[in-house]
């Protein structure tokens, strides 16, 4: 798929498709107040008919205009004059895709990007456009047999005033790009079942990511390297595993070596049963989506050696099952963690922030200006903000403002919660340091309190996508790429 930034003037360009935007109360866009003198009051007719109403994403399809360059002219309903929201700039993107594919036009111009979405700037709104219509083209394919893909347009032009910066709106084209190319990456990995997405296939795929991006070079440590390094907490998860475990590392280098990096860290359970303390048995193949976080990673990297950003990111991947075995975690036995610190494994089901925590202090090395870990940690995340907001806590309110301004600015929402020193004693143990869960009530605080015993040295935030990462059940189940907007949103930022 192509996006153009296009300069010229309204209806001059031959195409199968020229889309303009229509608002409430009969109210039309420029572009569509202008196309509508030039074909002779169609579209107000329409209007007056009540054959479309602006409501936001509703669309109509017209053929054959006489006055017309293009052979089609689709109508969207983008709601409320200069009150459109990015939630609802998102909708009607998505819908003039649906439209636009399956209209026949094989190209498109469209005029969209002129609307007021929230004072936003011109480069955001490509972005968004790019982003969002290039994320619907995702399929899943790799384990069904037909692979035909549904008709899809192929070139989409983005018609914007002949003023505007042109560079920066190709850059703003790009990044759009991009994201949606991380998140079918993300999407493609949660979507894949346990049996093929092991954590020996995550590292063959941080491998091939290392061999297809020169700034990119990515170091696979094996169980007998984590034994060395001290890893028995997240070892003792493995334990219970046929699959071996795997400790990714993906070092982007985009900028000098003095420059302190980014570093994320994805939570890659490629499955979790839940070990001894044994999940449910329904909807228990969702575990295979246990591994997003990771997925997010490898997925924003991508991105970031696509951009060619001038930052340096290091994406750190634990990989692991856990699985009910002879040899896996019992309820109440003690590991020692990486750090040294001692932990009562008081449910094998709590294993997230056992292969979690080993992490994180592997990453003290690098000296992070900024850690964040993403992670499917508990289903209480899910209870408190369902399945449309991520779940953030941080050490510190600063990296906590940065993320939420780029889970703003991405709409990809992100709703933070304390971690007060209140909840700490949660986590006491009589038999070791502490113990991996924290009993009833703020089930998803007390995950977090858990990671940051490990990240008291360092700036560092804390992404519960148990809830954002994929969709249950249904006709829509599947991975949805979150939370690379958000992520890579938070580099832009910091550039
Ligand atoms: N991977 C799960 C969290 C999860 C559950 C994600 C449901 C999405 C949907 C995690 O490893 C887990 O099992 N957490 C437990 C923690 C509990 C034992 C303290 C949970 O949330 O039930
Ligand atoms: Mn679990
Ligand atoms: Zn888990």
């Amino acid at each position: 798929m192509q996006y153009l930034i296009n300069q010229s003037v309204l209806n001059t360009n031959k195409s199968d498709c020229l889309v303009v935007a229509l608002f409430e109360k009969g109210r039309m866009s420029p572009s569509a107040e202008a196309v509508d003198t030039q074909i002779g009051g169609i579209i107000r007719r329409m209007l007056n008919q009540g054959d479309i109403d602006g409501k936001v994403g509703s669309t109509l399809i017209l053929h054959e205009i006489d006055g017309l360059a293009s052979k089609r002219l689709l109508l969207v309903g983008c709601g409320k004059q200069d009150e459109t929201t990015e939630r609802q700039f998102d909708t009607l993107i998505s819908a003039t895709i649906k439209a636009l594919n399956t209209s026949g036009a094989d190209d498109a111009i469209s005029a969209l990007a002129e609307i007021n979405v929230n004072n936003r700037s011109l480069a955001w709104k490509i972005r968004q456009i790019v982003a969002t219509t290039d994320n619907t083209f995702y399929r899943y394919t790799q384990t069904k047999s037909s692979k035909d893909s549904a008709p899809a347009i192929t070139s989409l032009s983005l018609l914007v005033d002949s003023a505007a910066n042109k560079t920066e709106l190709d850059i703003a084209a790009k990044q759009g790009q991009a994201i949606a190319n991380g998140m079918s990456l993300a999407r493609n990995l949660g979507d894949l079942p346990g049996n093929i997405c092991t954590p020996t296939y995550l590292a063959n795929k941080a491998v091939e990511l290392g061999k297809k991006h020169e700034k990119i070079n990515t170091t696979i440590l094996d169980e007998a390297d984590m034994a060395e390094l001290g890893m028995h907490s997240l070892l003792s998860v493995s334990r219970g595993s046929r699959e071996p475990a795997k400790f990714i590392i993906m070092n982007y280098q985009g900028a000098g070596n003095n420059d302190k990096p980014v570093v994320f860290v994805g939570k890659g359970l490629t499955f979790d049963a839940g070990g001894i303390s044994l999940k449910p048995a329904p909807g228990m193949d969702e575990m295979k989506y246990d591994m997003c976080g990771s997925a997010s990673v490898f997925g924003t990297l991508s991105a970031c050696a696509e951009l060619d950003l001038p930052i340096n990111v290091i994406g750190v991947v634990p990989s692991s099952e856990n699985l009910p075995d002879g040899d896996a975690n019992k309820p109440g036995d003690v590991v020692t963690s990486m750090a040294g610190k001692t932990i009562e494994i008081l449910n094998t089901d709590a294993e997230g922030r056992l292969i979690l925590c080993d992490a994180l202090t592997y990453s003290e090395r690098f000296e992070p200006a900024a850690i964040i870990d993403i992670a499917t940690l508990t289903g209480a995340i899910i209870v408190a903000l369902g399945h449309q907001t991520t779940g953030l806590m941080a050490n510190n309110q600063a990296i906590a403002d940065e993320i939420l301004a780029a889970s703003t600015d991405s709409n990809d929402k992100a709703w933070q919660l304390p971690i007060w020193d209140e909840y700490q004693p949660q986590l006491d143990s009589n038999f070791a340091d502490m113990g991996n869960i924290g009993g009833k009530g703020a089930g998803s605080i007390t995950a977090a309190c858990f990671l940051s015993r490990f990240t008291e040295n360092m700036n560092w935030a804390h992404l519960d996508i148990a809830g954002t990462a994929w969709k249950s059940g249904g006709k829509d189940k599947g991975a949805t790429g979150r939370p690379v907007p958000l992520l890579v949103q938070f580099l832009l930022n910091r550039i």
